[in-house]
């Protein structure tokens, strides 16, 4: 069975996403764990209520960040995963992580990569930097991760129309709703079905 841990710090609704497509035959897979840097991620209630196993570590109960992340690899390497994703997982990676797990982790983000991303681009400002510039078409991206921040090869995009009175928060909404939810599962799909190949910092099918 392919494994999955899910890598998570707040509500989880593409937690959430990836649960329902299991549970629907949509994707063959177990998710083997949910971790969390925040004991009270609502991710984690989402997890407990499928049966799925969490542990939570926080970054201020360690000495320093990278070990907090030696504690994490240790975790993630125990399971033996066959692919990590960040499903809004606000932590950014060191290199040591990203390469120890080398074309094993994907991230969805809420824009149309390279648009609104990358530092300071997280959560509701990333929505908030789109509508500032009065962007006409927003949407999400699944991508690999790299050690450089939202720069890894993209696996699917999708596009959503922004409206004329959206708020950071109808478009955050939408943008889940019609993108986020879709394409994390699809990619998870590629993935699992061996679908995808990384040529440079490049996806194409196979
Ligand atoms: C999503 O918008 C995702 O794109 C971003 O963080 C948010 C997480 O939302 N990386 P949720 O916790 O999955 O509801």
């Amino acid at each position: 069975m392919f494994k999955i841990g899910v890598l998570v710090s707040g509500g989880g609704t593409n937690l959430q996403a990836i649960i329902d497509n299991i549970k629907n035959g949509k994707i063959n897979a177990k998710i083997e764990t949910v971790f969390s840097n925040k004991e009270d991620a609502y991710a984690l209630k989402r997890a407990k209520d499928n049966n799925i196993e969490t542990k939570v570590l926080k970054i201020k109960d360690f000495e320093s960040k990278e070990l907090f992340e030696k504690a994490l690899i240790d975790y993630l390497q125990e399971k033996q995963l066959d692919l990590i994703v960040l499903a809004g997982f606000m932590v950014i990676l060191s290199e040591k992580f990203t390469k120890t797990f080398e074309n094993k982790i994907i991230n969805i983000h809420p824009s149309l990569i390279p648009a609104f991303s990358g530092a300071g681009y997280y959560g509701l400002k990333v929505h908030e930097g789109a509508l500032e510039r009065g962007i006409k078409i927003a949407g999400a991206t699944v991508h690999f991760v790299t050690e450089e921040a939202d720069a890894g090869p993209i696996i699917i995009q999708k596009e959503v129309y922004v409206e004329d009175d959206d708020t950071p928060e109808t478009l955050q909404k939408r943008v889940m709703e019609q993108a986020e939810w879709k394409i994390l599962p699809e990619a998870i799909n590629l993935i699992i079905n061996d679908e995808i190949e990384i040529i440079g910092n490049k996806v194409r099918r196979k």
